[in-house]
């Protein structure tokens, strides 16, 4: 076992008003955040310019995605437009992953491999998630894309998904709990007849790709760790229309899908805790 680190102050150094708000919640056996994960003023702006290639990326993507293309074909354009922009994606070779892009249509929850074979066709809803290294820097988003018009219930799916997103950013306050988020999505989506994907989470990120805290999108108010201004973390709501049971593909060891072959949505921003609540570094 490791003991778990403690909030600590230089002796004699005086008390900022940070750190006596994280050490009152210490106090009362809250989890607080390591000095790491809390950036620096330095650290925020390469990530904010990191964020800023990474929904360019999106952006870009906006006028590409449409019926007929393949997703190996919107990959290219990712890693294309990520060079381009003197940048790196986090997700090629990451863990051995073999793509600059996830891109996940309909029953894909995510980490869908870009294909030739995977071509978009009317009706499908998309989730293509792409994720920035600049300057040794992390940024992380996804968006939902609709390949012509979609039928009224998946139209719904992906809609409410971006609400559990919103909503979910509304709970996290300067010195709220990662809990707090994670109850604010659940019961949006239940609310919806919708489910929340347990298995996968939204996380710290920054100087890392995957730092703490893992941000479950489901959880109860008041729990797990302290949201201090100057923390980075994903929000990254996967919604399954059905139940919220998936399956990890063996056969490519990455693919994600619902169990019950129902469709699954995700939105995710890469976001800054300030003194006031979330700044969106990459949408
Ligand atoms: N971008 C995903 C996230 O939101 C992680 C993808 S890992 C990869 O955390 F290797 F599949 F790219
Ligand atoms: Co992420």
């Amino acid at each position: 076992m490791i003991l778990r680190k403690k909030w600590s102050v230089e002796k004699g150094a005086p008390l900022t008003e940070m750190d006596k708000k994280i050490l009152a919640a210490q106090k009362q056996g809250h989890v607080v955040p390591s000095r790491k994960l809390i950036k620096t003023p330095e650290q925020i702006e390469g990530i904010r310019r990191s964020g800023v290639v990474n929904t360019g990326i999106l952006d870009m993507l906006e006028k590409e995605v449409k019926e007929g293309v393949s997703t190996l074909a919107l990959d290219e354009m990712i890693g294309q437009y990520t060079q381009d922009h003197g940048a790196v994606s986090a997700c090629m070779g990451y863990e051995g992953y073999p793509r600059y892009s996830c891109i996940s249509p309909d029953n894909i929850v995510c980490h869908g491999i870009p294909s030739a074979d995977t071509i978009l066709k009317p009706g499908m809803i998309v989730n293509i998630d792409v994720s920035t290294i600049l300057d040794g820097y992390y940024s992380d988003a996804s968006r939902m894309f609709v390949i012509g018009e979609t039928t009224p219930e998946k139209q719904r799916l992906v809609d409410v998904t971006k609400e559990c997103l919103e909503i979910g950013m509304k709970a996290a306050k300067p010195y709220s709990f990662v809990g707090d988020i994670g109850f604010a999505v659940q019961c949006h989506a239940q609310k919806n007849g919708y489910s929340v994907v347990r298995e996968l989470c939204g996380h710290g990120v920054g100087l890392e790709f995957h730092e703490e805290p893992e941000v479950t999108h489901y959880g109860r108010p008041k729990t797990g760790m302290l949201l201090v201004p100057g923390m980075v973390f994903t929000i990254e709501p996967m919604i399954n229309m059905g139940k919220m049971q998936v399956h990890f593909s063996q056969e490519d060891g990455w693919t994600v899908t619902t169990r019950d072959g129902l469709p699954s949505a995700q939105w995710e921003h890469t976001l800054l805790m300030t003194e006031t609540g979330l700044e969106i570094l990459s949408h």
